[in-house]
């Protein structure tokens, strides 16, 4: 059963431990070990692509750091890649994953800043989701003290998304207005976090109904994500916003657009709108591409916008970002540090427990962040489950696209 986030105090912190240190890689990592678990996507598919086996055990190469992991970050952006929704998938089977956090258990050759025992968070091209991980060090990151692994596993990606979209691309200031959707996710909450930290800045969220009770403090306004959220904000600011941060695409990229103030900036950095069942659906991806706004730069010019993407993963495996991202990290280190930003933990999962995050995500039940805590044990439900030894079947295939009956599952939270 999954530990719910908004009240995640003492048995989160003994689940993961914030003090676990040098002691604790030394007790539980015998150096020998030839394997370690691992969650792997079979292949591109429904939620039974997903199983928990064992794998070799990685060594680091030079400049690289050898990871304890003690959890890890769930984001949409995984079910995108669980369901083969990404430009250039990778080959399966793959271990999926971006970020992780955990304690250095040793360095390859030519490592320089980090040491055993170190506490520490990662960006990872994939292969995240795993006991241990070896990563380059460009991509590790140093954790405070005071912070929890859970914390650092639900930091990275998303306040370095919102941080770079807002402050790096947008150039928010003071009295400016910001218009974001999935207010209450992950990079929602955090985009929300940063822009109280500039004085007078309004923001409209948008959200499903059900999580307005607990994120309304952290937005100006919100309105539920079925109503014309055009004419809502239209009533308030008839001029409309300054920035549109917007993760679903489709038919919002013209609505987004046509919000924009005079200067404003229009962001696209995702794509939630493609996804609607289990699988990869051609027609949402069809629909989603076909109702994108067709933009020309001299209508731009004439009405004075700008239009943006944003991609952190290609920013940081594929056009060199690493410096920059460093950067940023330092600053939002020092805004946890001042106590300015948190992130919020919706819940926490075994890796055994995967299908039923991502359900979870899927139903759009989430409130901030969903951790996959890597010593934590899976409920009685899931340990009876073979999803940790069964092989891809014809049973499997013939489930596949079984929608209903997965939507059925008694997942207790
Ligand atoms: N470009 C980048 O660098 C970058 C980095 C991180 C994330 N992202 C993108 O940012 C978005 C949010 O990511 P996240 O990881 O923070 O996830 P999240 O917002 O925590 O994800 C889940 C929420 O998305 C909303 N949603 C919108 N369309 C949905 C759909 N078709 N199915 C299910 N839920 C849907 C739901 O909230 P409501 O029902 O309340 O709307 C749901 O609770 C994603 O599009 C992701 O790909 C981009």
């Amino acid at each position: 059963m999954a530990k719910e986030g908004a009240d995640m105090t003492e048995e989160t912190e003994y689940m993961i431990d914030r003090n676990a240190g040098k002691e604790a890689a030394s007790v539980e990592s015998p150096s020998n070990a030839k394997e370690m678990r691992a969650v792997v996507l079979a292949g591109f598919g429904g939620l039974n692509k997903l199983r928990v086996t064992r794998k070799a055990m990685p060594e680091p190469q030079d400049g690289e750091v050898k990871i304890r992991v003690k959890a890890c970050g769930l984001n949409f952006l995984d079910l995108m890649v669980r369901q083969g929704n990404i430009d250039n998938p990778p080959k399966t089977p793959l271990v999926p994953g971006f970020e992780c956090c955990g304690i250095v258990e040793s360095v390859g050759e030519n490592t320089q800043g980090f040491e055993i025992g170190d506490r520490v968070m990662a960006f990872m091209n994939y292969n995240a989701w795993a006991e241990v991980v070896c990563t380059p060090v460009d991509f590790v990151y140093k954790m405070p003290d005071e912070m929890m692994f859970a914390e650092a596993a639900a930091f990275s990606l998303n306040f370095v998304a919102a941080y770079m979209m807002l402050f790096e691309v947008a150039s928010l200031r003071e009295g400016m207005s910001v218009l974001v959707h999935s207010a209450g996710g992950a990079v929602g909450q955090a985009v929300a976090q940063l822009c109280s930290t500039v004085p007078n800045v309004t923001v409209f969220g948008i959200a499903s109904c059900f999580k307005h009770a607990s994120i309304k403090d952290s937005v100006t306004h919100l309105f539920d994500r079925n109503t014309d959220y055009i004419q809502e904000v239209k009533k308030i600011s008839p001029d409309g916003v300054d920035i549109v941060l917007d993760c679903l695409c489709g038919e919002n990229t013209g609505k987004s657009l046509s919000l924009l103030k005079p200067l404003g900036t229009y962001i696209l950095y995702g794509a939630s709108n493609m996804v609607t069942g289990e699988t990869k659906s051609f027609f949402s991806f069809a629909k989603s591409w076909w109702q994108v706004e067709k933009v020309n730069p001299i209508k731009l010019y004439e009405e004075n916008k700008v239009i943006a993407g944003f991609s952190l993963l290609n920013l940081l495996f594929k056009q060199g970002g690493c410096n920059l991202v460093k950067s940023v990290m330092d600053k939002l280190l020092s805004l946890y540090k001042q106590k300015k930003i948190r992130p919020l933990v919706d819940s926490l999962w075994a890796l055994e427990e995967v299908k039923e995050a991502m359900q979870r995500i899927h139903d759009r039940g989430n409130i901030g962040k969903l951790i996959l805590d890597v010593e934590k044990s899976p409920t009685p439900l899931m340990a009876n489950d073979s999803t940790e030894t069964s092989e891809a079947g014809e049973e499997e295939e013939e489930a596949e696209g079984d929608n209903d009956s997965k939507e059925r599952m008694p997942f207790i939270h």
